[in-house]
């Protein structure tokens, strides 16, 4: 039987942090043996806000090379970046022609980035969900691991899909496969360490909002010990009050393997002055081996690049063949006669 086929990616803007780990790298490697897989780096999405040219390139190979560390497995995985696979810029454009504009201006996190920018708001920034829905419509991708944050973009990918079968679709033979989302119980929503109401995110100006998977012992130290919390002592699951409670236990219960039973227990009666300790301990050696594994990679460029290079090629063929049905289904004339 062949297996289902998953595809998800991560914009290289800056560093990963604990909620993309957690919300969604961490859940592609323990799901990724059941299925076949491709990983893109997605440095076509970087560029729809304002970005530095002299750090994309860098930024892009850095975060591959964080697949890895964090454990993606190339027998069953294919790593690639986005714009090494021009079929997903092609896509895009042909999507964008049957995407009605009224779905793209409803989308939350356009309407959330587009105040950040004012006036300097790009088309790139509304298009950004047909790009991602072309990323997932090419690979045929039964399954897309993601956090919470990306459910209503999951759902666009499906309605694009859908229209297009239905114009241009024979019946009972739809061109573009519909997807299904896959978000976690747990994870697919970490907070802020600032704010327990806002989600953990790399745009936040705060450094100290966010936990780095590459960021030292000392400074997820600093992190934890300057985070928020409240003036309750004993930690719970899931109170409504207590936001930053859940989330920090929820931290906890994830890097340590524990289960969400196992961490209540241990942490009922505990102190933030107890608590906060145990969690730098816990975080730190959590992100050790993935911090050794790292810079193990980085310092094998070749090896990197060959992983890259690699990944294109396959990512290519199966990118190019759902093109070439798609422009097929939209009456283009071959290129090859
Ligand atoms: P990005 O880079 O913003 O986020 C990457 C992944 O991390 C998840 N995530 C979180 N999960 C839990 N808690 C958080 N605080 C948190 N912050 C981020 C996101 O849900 C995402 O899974 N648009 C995508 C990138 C993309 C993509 C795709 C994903 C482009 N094309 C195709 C899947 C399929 C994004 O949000 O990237």
């Amino acid at each position: 039987m062949t297996k289902q086929r998953v595809l998800s990616g991560v914009q290289p803007t800056g560093n990963l942090h604990l909620g993309n780990y957690l919300g969604a790298i961490r859940n592609w490697v323990e799901i990724q043996q059941e299925y076949d897989n491709f990983f893109c780096v997605v440095d076509l999405h970087a560029i729809t806000v304002p970005h530095d040219p002299k750090v994309l390139g860098d930024n892009t190979l850095k975060m591959a090379a964080l697949y890895l560390a964090c454990g993606i497995d190339l027998e069953c995985s294919t790593i690639f970046v986005q714009s090494h696979v021009k079929a997903h810029s092609e896509l895009t454009w042909l999507l964008n022609c049957i995407t009605p504009l009224n779905w793209l201006e409803r989308m939350i996190q356009f309407k959330e980035k587009a105040v950040k920018q004012g006036e300097n708001v790009s088309v790139g920034l509304l298009d950004y969900p047909v790009l991602m829905a072309a990323d997932i419509l090419l690979y045929d991708a039964d399954r897309v691991p993601v956090g919470e944050d990306q459910k209503q973009h999951l759902e666009l990918t499906r309605d694009i899909a859908a229209r297009f079968n239905d114009k241009f679709g024979k019946k009972k033979q739809p061109v573009l496969k519909i997807p299904e989302p896959l978000i976690s119980k747990q994870g697919a929503r970490v907070m802020s360490l600032t704010d327990g109401t806002k989600k953990m995110s790399k745009s936040d100006p705060s450094e100290l909002s966010r936990i780095n998977l590459l960021d030292s012992p000392d400074e997820i130290k600093r992190k934890i010990k300057k985070c928020k919390t409240d003036p309750v002592k004993g930690l719970t699951f899931d109170d409504p009050e207590r936001p930053e409670c859940n989330n920090l236990l929820t931290l906890y219960q994830l890097l340590s393997g524990k289960t969400k039973e196992e961490a209540a227990l241990e942490c009922q009666d505990m102190g933030w002055g107890q608590f906060k300790p145990l969690l730098t301990e816990t975080t730190i050696e959590a992100l050790k081996p993935i911090q050794d594994k790292y810079q193990e990679i980085m310092d094998n460029r070749d090896y990197l690049d060959s992983v890259l290079k690699e990944g294109a090629t396959k990512a290519a063929v199966v990118a190019n063949s759902t093109l070439s049905r798609v422009k097929d289904a939209l009456g283009f004339l071959s290129s090859s006669i």
